[in-house]
């Protein structure tokens, strides 16, 4: 299947993995590589810039396809040192990055003076219309459903994708939901030119989590999942468990603040949960996609089935729907 993502990126099939604290490592950012997808590692995942030039590498020894780095810039109250993990993204050769967050601005500008093709992850056509004129080579733009930073607007998919796609010019991965041949031909449908995947990949032999994670995935419906920091204007959607349960309930309390929730939100915990399988330790990302996990595949049999569940609906169903 060739579209403007498959040319963009040099890929061959039109799917991409998001950038995942704590998971997009080299070995998932491979894997997904190797299955003819776009693997991307996590730069924050990395504790210093030296460390995500040695992850760098490492992948480059485990694929030789194109692979992309995140970087993904969030409010904090101690900023990691964002321009040296640029630098060593920049210095290590890396061809594509995924930017995700707050101005990107001077990231985007200084990837494009080095020649990086750029992919902006946003939530609403607003800020896929800003990236555009930053400059970006293409828009991620991530509806209501996904795992990880939805937005404040809540609008799905459904809305979000055509919306985005009657005004952006440039090519457009959908994401937020998608885990399966489906979800790729309503996202091309929409008008976009491949898919981006979180939580699916969270779900699959290389990633790198705790099998009782995995576990949690599939026995989880689309109904797993929370959202916390509504009223904080910083909404994030994690998986459901009594940890997440309980900062909603702190956090619908009228005076309650960040302050009151923040060790049961911290990001050590939720490392915890990943890496030891007690999915009551802290909270986990998730999506509402976790409704249509159903096994725990390797990242090839995941985007073969995908890619062949695709073909067989255009060139089956909805071709039956044509004649
Ligand atoms: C475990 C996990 C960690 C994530 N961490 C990040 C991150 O650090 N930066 C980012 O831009 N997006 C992050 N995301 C969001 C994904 O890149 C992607 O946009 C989202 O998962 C898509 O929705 P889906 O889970 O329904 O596929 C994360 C998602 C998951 C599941």
């Amino acid at each position: 299947m060739k579209t403007r993502i498959t040319e963009l990126l040099g890929i061959e099939h039109p799917i991409m993995q998001g950038g995942m604290m704590w998971v997009g490592t080299a070995e998932m950012a491979s894997a997904v590589s190797n299955a003819g997808g776009l693997g991307v590692i996590t730069a924050l995942t990395q504790p210093t810039p030296d460390a995500l030039r040695a992850e760098i590498a490492r992948c480059r020894e485990m694929t030789d396809k194109p692979f992309g780095v995140n970087l993904t810039i969030l409010p904090s109250i101690t900023p990691p040192p964002y321009a040296e993990y640029r630098q060593a993204i920049i210095d290590e050769g890396v061809k594509i990055v995924e930017t995700a967050g707050f101005k990107p601005q001077e990231h985007v500008d200084h990837f494009k003076e080095h020649g990086i093709v750029v992919v902006h992850k946003c939530t609403a056509v607003r800020h896929a219309l800003s990236a555009e004129r930053m400059g970006v080579d293409a828009i991620s733009i991530d509806g209501f459903e996904c795992a990880g930073h939805p937005g404040e607007d809540d609008i799905p998919g459904l809305i979000l994708i055509p919306a985005a796609a009657d005004k952006v010019k440039i090519p457009m991965l959908a994401s937020g939901g998608f885990g399966d041949g489906r979800g790729l031909v309503a996202a091309l449908a929409l008008g976009a030119d491949g898919i981006n995947m979180g939580t699916r990949f969270c779900a699959t032999k290389e990633a790198p989590i705790h099998p009782n994670v995995k576990a949690k995935y599939i026995e989880n419906d689309e109904r797993g999942t929370n959202l916390i920091f509504r009223k904080l204007h910083n909404t994030a959607r994690v998986g459901k468990n009594s940890v997440s349960d309980k900062v909603v309930e702190i956090l619908a309390q009228p005076d309650s603040t960040f302050k009151d929730v923040q060790a049961l939100v911290s990001g050590a915990q939720g490392k915890i949960v990943l890496e030891t399988g007690d999915v009551e330790a802290g909270v986990f990302w998730a999506g509402m996609v976790q409704g249509l996990i159903h096994d725990i595949p390797t990242c090839k049999e995941l985007i073969d089935r995908i890619m062949a569940e695709a073909q067989s609906i255009i060139t089956g169903r909805l071709a039956g729907f044509a004649a």
